[in-house]
């Protein structure tokens, strides 16, 4: 479908996901290449949108038109039913510092709290210049649990159990995360959009 397409990010993490999720749902003809461009993220794009769909699209469209290539991005974040879907589309920002400060910042904010509902959400853009811009939302379902466990993916991954699972995001194998997240979600529905069967 593409012969190049740019993951706009300048997380090496997010980008070898993104790969592995683009490989596993739509299959090797989806693109030739999929490309890193770390350079491009240091041209600053504020993300200054009210929602994750803004940002995704602010992200994509800037990436699209300083490499000219269609470009992939997006914008999520953790909802948490107890603290009125804190923190939200401000999870990257409402805690600087290490990927476990954050984890504990949201175990202090639950302690002695029963409710322990949460979902990831996700917007994906996928900006193709001079072409069209489609954008899907996906979610994953869980509970936050009483305390940090595993060492695998990033961000709020420690505290987070999926749904129909005992493990946190960070203990489940990569490949099981990649079936079930909310970037999966919504690239799947990418994909149908762009290859109907
Ligand atoms: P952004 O989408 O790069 O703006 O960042 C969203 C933030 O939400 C990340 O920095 C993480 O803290 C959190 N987040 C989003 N998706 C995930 C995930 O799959 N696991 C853990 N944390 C996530």
């Amino acid at each position: 479908m593409f012969t190049k397409l740019i993951i706009a990010t300048g997380n090496q993490g997010k980008y070898r996901e993104f790969t592995e999720i683009i490989r596993e749902v739509a299959g090797e003809d989806f693109a030739d290449e999929i490309i890193f461009a770390p350079e491009i993220s240091r041209m600053i794009v504020d993300e200054t949108g009210k929602t994750y769909a803004e940002n995704a699209m602010l992200k994509a469209r800037a990436w699209a038109e300083k490499s000219g290539l269609p470009c992939l991005a997006d914008d999520s974040g953790l909802e948490v039913d107890a603290l009125d879907g804190a923190p939200g589309l401000y999870s990257a920002r409402i805690i600087q510092g290490k990927d476990s400060d954050k984890s504990s910042w949201l175990l202090g904010q639950l302690e002695g709290v029963d409710d322990r509902r949460a979902r990831f959400a996700a917007a994906l853009c996928l900006c193709v210049p001079e072409e069209y811009t489609v954008i899907a939302e996906g979610y994953c379902y869980g509970s936050i649990s009483r305390e940090a466990r595993g060492s695998n993916g990033f961000g709020y991954d420690p505290v987070f159990v999926p749904d129909g699972y005992n493990l946190t995001f960070a203990e489940i194998d990569p490949r099981t995360k990649n079936n079930i997240s909310h970037r999966t979600n919504a690239f799947r529905k990418i994909s149908a959009f762009l290859q109907p069967q």
